[in-house]
């Protein structure tokens, strides 16, 4: 089983994250380049990142119509990354035609969605007229999701138990906003251990700057293997 730790190379330069990344291994962490790094250092950064041998997470979220968002999901996947992710919320045509664009693949990247973003609070649903209650509606873009065939979602940590007994234990759940015991909150709002993520069924862990910021990156990081064997 490799690990089910994913550090968010949260840094604006392909120097500074490289530089970081000298000292991990594919062995204990995979690695998640988000809209910062990307937009800074392009996709020669994340070729640079695979062939060193790391999975590599695309986080940049395609939402666009289908056509658009197939190309985006094939030229991710000619980088050989790991996962990549949508926005469930483009709704079925665009995940249906993500999904067959990575079809033809020999061994396609692991397909999430995004259902609702944390930040988004029931006024914020409101007033894009999402009059449901924000539980409802990661619920039905979780089934949405799935019923497309993609591989699992995005969630909170405080929508874990649910979706789990909703999409059953082969859907992929991965999860930010995750803290070891004793290190910072920082902008997070509701954080949780990964002892606990592991026992509420998450399958992959999101941490950024506990690890990032640490003095002791790796122990850190073998901390967190630790509790989620
Ligand atoms: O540093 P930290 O552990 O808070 O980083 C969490 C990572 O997960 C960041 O890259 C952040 O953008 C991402 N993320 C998040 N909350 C979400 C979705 C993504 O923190 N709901």
């Amino acid at each position: 089983m490799t690990s089910r730790l994913i550090i968010a190379l949260d840094f604006p330069s392909a120097e500074l994250a490289l530089n970081f990344v000298k000292q991990l291994s594919p062995s204990t962490c995979k690695l998640k380049v988000g809209f910062e790094l990307f937009v800074a250092a392009g996709p020669d950064l994340v070729r640079k990142l695979v062939e060193q041998g790391f999975d590599v997470f695309l986080d940049l979220k395609f939402h666009d119509i289908p056509n658009t968002v197939a190309a985006a999901c094939k030229s991710a996947a000619k980088l050989g990354v790991w996962m990549l992710n949508v926005h469930a919320s483009g709704g079925d045509k665009m995940m249906l035609a993500a999904r067959e664009a990575l079809a033809g693949f020999q061994l396609p990247p692991k397909l999430i969605a995004v259902t609702v973003l944390t930040s988004m609070d029931q006024a914020q649903l409101e007033k894009i007229n999402i009059s449901q209650a924000p539980e409802q509606q990661v619920s039905d873009l979780a089934a949405l999701t799935k019923a497309c065939g993609l591989d699992g979602v995005v969630c909170s940590a405080q929508e874990a138990q649910q979706l789990k007994a909703q999409c059953g234990s082969e859907f992929l759940l991965v999860t930010p906003g995750i803290r070891p015991v004793g290190s910072k909150q920082d902008d997070q709002s509701r954080i949780v251990t990964p002892l606990a993520a592991r026992q509420m069924g998450i399958d992959y862990v999101v941490v950024g700057r506990p690890i990032t910021q640490a003095n002791d990156p790796l122990a850190v990081i073998t901390a967190i293997n630790f509790d989620l064997v």
